[in-house]
């Protein structure tokens, strides 16, 4: 057995009291434990002073909060299995204490759950401490502020982890309605055919938060949804989507497939982006008064490709749009000839992804209405449409990282390729238009669709395409 065979027998949250942990860790770690799937001691570490028996307080509020039923006996089991260390990172006693918790474990997992600028820190102090050997590392995103830090992130990473006991989070990879589109494209002969761009007009993806920013209004304030949505979420759907099929399902002929993709995006110019900020955005806690930060981004993307040249990739992705929904909808191209009525040079096939709230997959065709004349109407042929009733995705990245498995976790080589479409615009001083609350962003994203064809509309959008 080699050690990359050996299962995590020590999980070690650094940043245990903050909100990614009290919103996604523990309901996370909670539910594999009643799947019988977290067996290992977990050791908190953070700097605030609180005792284990609080940190087990802290981790029931956040499991019932999030909706879960807790049984009090199993609970009870669930947190004997909790550590506490707290200190400051930067003072090696935190790390000397850290490393008597890990104890005998041969293959602990770090998760980093703190902000970006303690990477190079904990990282240091971990080595130094004797921590690191055999052992894994997850990181949350963002994965740097652009290439340049994203390359000097992967340096520090590699100075003390190998590329294989990385775990570079996009929580998107984790979700069954993403995974799903892999699987529809690569399990189906049907649609193999016609997925290029003799057939495929366009690309639309939309990702609409009907709320602000949450509480996180200085997080949001230094990231804004190109950084926080558009270079990772939406570029590994895009990369899905497009890429070809891999040699294997292995973790690395995946990858491997999907970082061409990646590569083969024209990186992002101004006259293909526009950025919206919601009005009331400024007032947010945290948000800066002069603040220069986009809260709402549609861009046109081309994948430089003997499969997808020409073929618009068209994203959309804002807070506070009328509604919560996330969608992918492939559009083929019209029929070549108008056989029976004008209507029909007109027309479209697609294939829709409904990727939440539910999860979907349609086929969108037309038929003929009853009667005497050749008319038609749009139907949808849906091949699933379930209520989202997933592992939620946490649960699903946090297992595969504990067993050593990279599949659904951002290479080096793709988080920079990543980096690399969007860094042209990302410090640009583009224009910012306003939109109200509740809009589907700013009308000046209608230019960048075209005149005649409007943006893709969801079920959910009722307002501003010109045509559907
Ligand atoms: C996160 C972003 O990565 O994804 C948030 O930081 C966003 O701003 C969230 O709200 C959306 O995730 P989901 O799973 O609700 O689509």
């Amino acid at each position: 057995m080699t050690t990359q065979d050996i299962t995590t027998d020590a999980l070690v949250i650094f940043g245990v009291t903050g909100d990614l942990s009290y919103k996604k860790i523990f309901p996370s770690l909670y539910s594999m434990f009643l799947n019988g799937k977290l067996t290992m001691p977990v050791i908190g570490v953070a700097h605030r002073e609180m005792t284990v028996q609080q940190l087990a307080q802290r981790a029931y509020d956040s499991i019932t909060n999030s909706g879960m039923q807790i049984d009090d006996e199993v609970f009870a089991t669930f947190a004997s299995q909790l550590h506490y260390v707290s200190g400051d990172y930067r003072q090696s006693e935190t790390f000397t204490c850290l490393s008597e918790t890990i104890g005998e474990a041969q293959r602990p997992l770090f998760y980093l759950a703190i902000p970006p600028s303690l990477f190079d820190v904990v990282i240091t102090q971990l080595d130094q401490a004797g921590c690191t050997r055999n052992a894994r590392v997850i990181i949350e995103k963002p994965f740097g502020r652009d290439l340049a830090s994203a390359q000097k992130l992967n340096h520090i990473l590699h100075q003390t982890f190998s590329e294989n006991n990385i775990f570079r989070i996009d929580h998107y990879l984790g979700k069954e309605a993403v995974q799903n589109l892999l699987y529809f494209r690569f399990a189906n002969t049907l649609f193999e055919p016609v997925w290029n761009r003799n057939y495929v007009d366009s690309v639309h993806i939309l990702m609409a938060e009907d709320f602000g920013v949450a509480g996180r209004g200085q997080f949001y304030d230094e990231t804004g949804a190109i950084r926080d949505v558009i270079q990772n979420h939406m570029l590994q759907i895009i990369a899905f989507l497009a890429m070809e099929p891999p040699a294997s399902g292995s973790a690395d002929a995946l990858r491997d497939e999907k970082i061409k993709i990646l590569n083969a995006i024209q990186p992002l110019d101004e006259s293909h982006i526009v950025r919206g900020r919601f009005r009331g955005y400024q007032d947010e806690p945290g948000v800066a008064d002069d603040s220069q930060t986009e809260t709402f981004a549609a861009v046109k993307l081309f994948v430089d490709s003997w499969r997808w040249a020409g073929v618009p990739f068209y994203v959309r992705a804002g807070k506070h749009l009328p509604a919560k929904v996330t969608e992918v909808l492939v559009e083929f191209k019209h029929p070549p000839q108008a056989v029976f009525t004008r209507e029909m040079a007109h027309l479209s096939n697609h294939v829709r992804f409904r990727l939440a709230p539910e999860v979907g997959i349609a086929l969108g065709a037309h038929t003929k209405l009853p009667g005497e004349a050749m008319h038609g109407h749009p139907v949808e042929l849906s091949f699933c449409r379930s209520a989202v009733d997933e592992m939620p995705a946490y649960e699903r990245l946090i297992g595969d990282a504990m067993r050593g498995d990279a599949t659904l976790f951002a290479r080096q080589d793709g988080v920079e390729a990543a980096w690399r479409v969007v860094d042209p615009v990302i410090n640009a001083a583009g224009k910012i238009h306003s939109y109200d609350p509740g809009t589907w962003g700013p009308e000046a994203a209608d230019q960048l669709i075209g005149e005649v064809k409007g943006w893709h509309m969801s079920n959910d959008e009722k307002v501003h395409s010109k045509q559907c």
